[in-house]
């Protein structure tokens, strides 16, 4: 038998080393090394394998994957219309966002017509059966499995055949075949796949929760992200009640689709106008808070943005965001001062992205610019504003995907005045809205005026 050997494994990307090292040889990934085993498996009957049959792809009947929708609109929404028929799905995030109440409310739903299972290794039948209550499901009849083995969770999979099957939590399980302890890469990656192959050869349906965030602080994301069909994260700040659920990776459908929950005290509640809830906005506006209509895969989405400019009392003035990226801050307070001769060289700037959403995209550029030009100037904009479009490096505003669909959506809420890139101006006008169509930021200043 070949002697067991001392490996490190990466956290992120499941790279392997012989010797430990700061970082990552594979992805460069500071602190993800782990030691692990490495176990040798043995491939004696490689000489008897037939060769598999090879199809075209022309004769292959593509069939339209039927969805299990789950009850919950939110949800399939990011799933791209519901759950496939042994499809895997990933639900990442960190712990108490909710993730158990999520699918225990999904399968609550889908029992009602098909065979289900949770299995969950984190708690017991009683805590669940309490979760259960809590959230007005006590009516319902899911069968639970508390197990941690593999063996005996594929076991049940075969002996019970369900047709949904939540595993709470991946990262619990743990397979005999290897020695590695619970929770670490290998053994996450083996039960996955594991699990996975089951679920294709069966057309059972499986969800895993991960106790995974991006940074990947637990077992590899990364890793899993290769595996299944489908990553979803959960995303949201513990003080808020607010909860996204953002696709990451789908096979059967769109990334980037946002699901938007409230987390109640009969737990998730989808929240089917979510530019409403990100736009709390006060009475009384104030200096430095503007519109922007961003888009979250096929929706548009209306978020307030403030800024903060004030006197810097250290040497090095401050760039602070929250939900934005800083980096992308100080590259537009650059433009604004070369290309807008308005300079911060000497002023902190804080910007804020409201209700703890995450604005990734540059089509904030000019929003937040906006915002910081009017806490500067002290001034307060225009009552019903809303403002969008990428600023460039030369002071341009360009075009942004999607533009009618922000336009409209912008109106929809009762905005009757937009600043928009000039390329995105649309080509009939819009019934009550006035849209200032601009190309340079400084065409755009000549408006705040
Ligand atoms: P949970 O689903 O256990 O989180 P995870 O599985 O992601 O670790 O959610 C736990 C949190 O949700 C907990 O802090 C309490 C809160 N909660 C509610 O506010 N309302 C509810 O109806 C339920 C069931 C939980
Ligand atoms: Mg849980």
């Amino acid at each position: 038998m070949a002697k067991d050997k001392t490996l490190y494994v990466c956290n992120e990307c499941g790279g392997q080393t012989s010797k430990w090292q700061g970082q990552c040889p594979h992805c460069l990934a500071w602190n993800t090394l782990t030691e692990s085993r490495a176990e040798a498996k043995t491939r004696r009957f490689q000489a008897l394998a037939a060769s598999g049959e090879v199809q075209r792809l022309s004769q292959v009947q593509a069939r339209e994957t039927p969805r299990i929708p789950t009850g919950l609109s939110e949800f399939d929404r990011v799933l791209g219309g519901g759950l496939v028929e042994g499809g895997v799905v990933l639900i990442g995030g960190d712990p108490g966002i909710g993730k158990s109440t999520l699918l225990l409310q999904a399968l609550a739903e889908v029992a009602k017509r098909l065979k289900t299972l949770y299995v969950s290794g984190e708690e017991s039948a009683d805590q669940i059966a309490m979760r259960a209550n809590r959230l007005g499901l006590a009516g319902c009849d899911i069968p639970i499995l508390t197990e941690i083995r593999l063996e005996s969770v594929l076991a049940t999979l075969q002996g019970e055949r369900p047709q949904v099957a939540v595993i709470d939590s991946i990262q619990t399980l743990y397979t005999e075949a290897l020695q590695s302890a619970p929770g670490s890469v290998s053994q996450v990656r083996e039960c996955a796949q594991e699990l996975t192959r089951h679920a294709k050869q069966t057309g059972t349906t499986l969800v895993f929760i991960g106790h995974v965030t991006k940074e990947g602080s637990l077992a590899g994301p990364r890793v899993l992200e290769h595996i299944v069909d489908t990553v979803l994260y959960f995303e949201g700040d513990t003080g808020s009640s607010f909860r996204l659920v953002r696709a990451f990776k789908n096979r059967f459908g769109a990334v980037n689709e946002l699901g938007v929950f409230a987390m109640t005290d009969k737990g998730l509640k989808g929240v089917s106008n979510p530019s409403a809830l990100f736009l709390n906005r006060a009475e009384q506006e104030a200096p430095g808070s503007c519109v922007v209509v961003t888009q979250e895969g096929t929706r548009p989405l209306l978020v307030e943005i403030q800024a903060l400019v004030d006197t810097a009392h250290t040497p090095t003035p401050r760039r602070l965001t929250v939900g934005l990226d800083p980096n992308r801050l100080a590259m537009l307070l650059a433009v604004l001062h070369r290309h807008g001769g308005i300079a911060c060289f000497d002023q902190d700037v804080f910007v804020n992205a409201v209700g703890g959403v995450r604005i990734l995209e540059p089509a904030a550029d000019l929003a937040v610019l906006v915002a910081a030009v009017s806490s500067i100037r002290n001034s307060v904009l225009p009552h019903k504003l809303a403002v969008f479009g990428e600023v460039g490096l030369a002071g341009e505003i360009r075009p942004v995907q999607r533009g009618q669909e922000r336009l409209k959506e912008a109106a929809k809420l009762g905005f009757n005045l937009i600043l928009a890139p000039k390329a995105n101006q649309p080509k009939q006008a819009i019934p009550g809205v006035k849209v200032r169509g601009v190309a340079s930021l400084a065409e755009a200043l000549d408006f705040l005026r």
